[in-house]
């Protein structure tokens, strides 16, 4: 999820560890709830497509693509990783596929894009590959509000500070958040807080309402169900990320309450990105 133009800047020029759109913790999170969640026949199918047999087929390559996008033939895809919402928080957030989504591409033409390239069979195994990978990925990118909103390039520009430290909200809400909430940056985190989540749609808080979130699901219709999603991530833009204005998150530490207020909101968007993922990688299994 990574920031999208300032961030290799900001991750140079400063002791904090690189961010990664959710940050890679939070990518392998959503790619551990998925794998709880898959049908066993779709966990053979991508297992072998990813020629991984271990638990982490999913988390360990859930990041790859932020790394893809700063290499000189991954470039063409950085604008996959978001979509520019050029709506106006926190007064009104919407978000247009003919408006927003630029002639590059973004987040919802290529969860499109690449589920049907894992399907189309004249690829080559290494395309259908990269194909799932950018799947697992942005499925989860999608997922994170400020990958669904334009202004101040998705809040990378929006200087803030972090428990003392100079950093941008964009990262913040990749990386700072999601980490106080799991507890660190590791793949061990990852598997902890999906462990948690997974038990949160099983039988706990989304136990009601995790049907609904794969109800419209459809790989056939698949920019519908994508631009659902972001519509539902640019909401948070106005109800939570920027609901007291710019000012507010220039002026205040916002590891303290608005951390507070931002915790359920990550929980539920990580959440429930993991299990339509699950959902989405079995339809596509299912369609082989
Ligand atoms: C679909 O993916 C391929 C392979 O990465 C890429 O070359 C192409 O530009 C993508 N098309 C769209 C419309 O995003
Ligand atoms: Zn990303």
């Amino acid at each position: 999820m990574a920031a999208r133009i300032l961030l290799p800047l900001v991750a140079a020029s400063s002791c904090l560890p690189q961010a990664w759109g959710w940050g890679a913790m939070g990518h392998e999170t959503i790619a551990y709830i998925a794998s709880n969640f898959v049908a066993s026949s779709t966990a053979s199918y991508f297992q072998s497509l990813l020629g991984d047999t271990s638990g982490d087929y999913l988390a360990s390559v859930a990041a790859w693509a932020d790394s893809y996008r700063y290499t000189t033939a991954g470039k063409f895809s950085a604008p996959f990783h978001f979509i520019d919402a050029n709506d106006n928080p926190p007064s009104s957030c919407s978000v247009e596929l003919s408006r927003d989504c630029g002639s590059g591409g973004c987040v919802v033409s290529a969860i499109a894009n690449y589920t049907s390239r894992i399907l189309e069979t004249s690829l080559s195994k290494s395309q259908r590959q990269m194909a799932a990978k950018m799947v697992i990925h942005f499925v989860g990118d999608i997922g994170q509000p400020l990958h669904c909103e334009a202004l101040d390039v998705g809040g990378n520009s929006i200087d803030v500070t972090y428990d003392g430290e100079s950093t941008n909200l964009h990262a913040i809400w990749d990386s700072n958040i999601p980490e106080s909430i799991s507890g660190g940056s590791t793949l061990a985190a990852a598997k902890s807080w999906a462990t948690t989540l997974t038990t949160a749609i099983e039988t706990g808080t989304y136990k009601s309402e995790a049907a609904g979130w794969v109800s419209d699901l459809d790989i056939n219709n698949a920019e519908t169900s994508a631009l659902a999603w972001a519509k539902e991530s640019n909401a948070d833009v106005c109800s939570t990320v920027l609901a007291k204005g710019i000012t507010y998150v220039e002026d205040n530490d916002l590891s303290g309450s608005y951390t507070t207020t931002a915790t359920p909101v990550v929980n539920l968007q990580i959440a429930k990105q993991g299990y339509r993922l699950a959902k989405w990688l079995d339809a596509i299994a299912a369609a082989t």
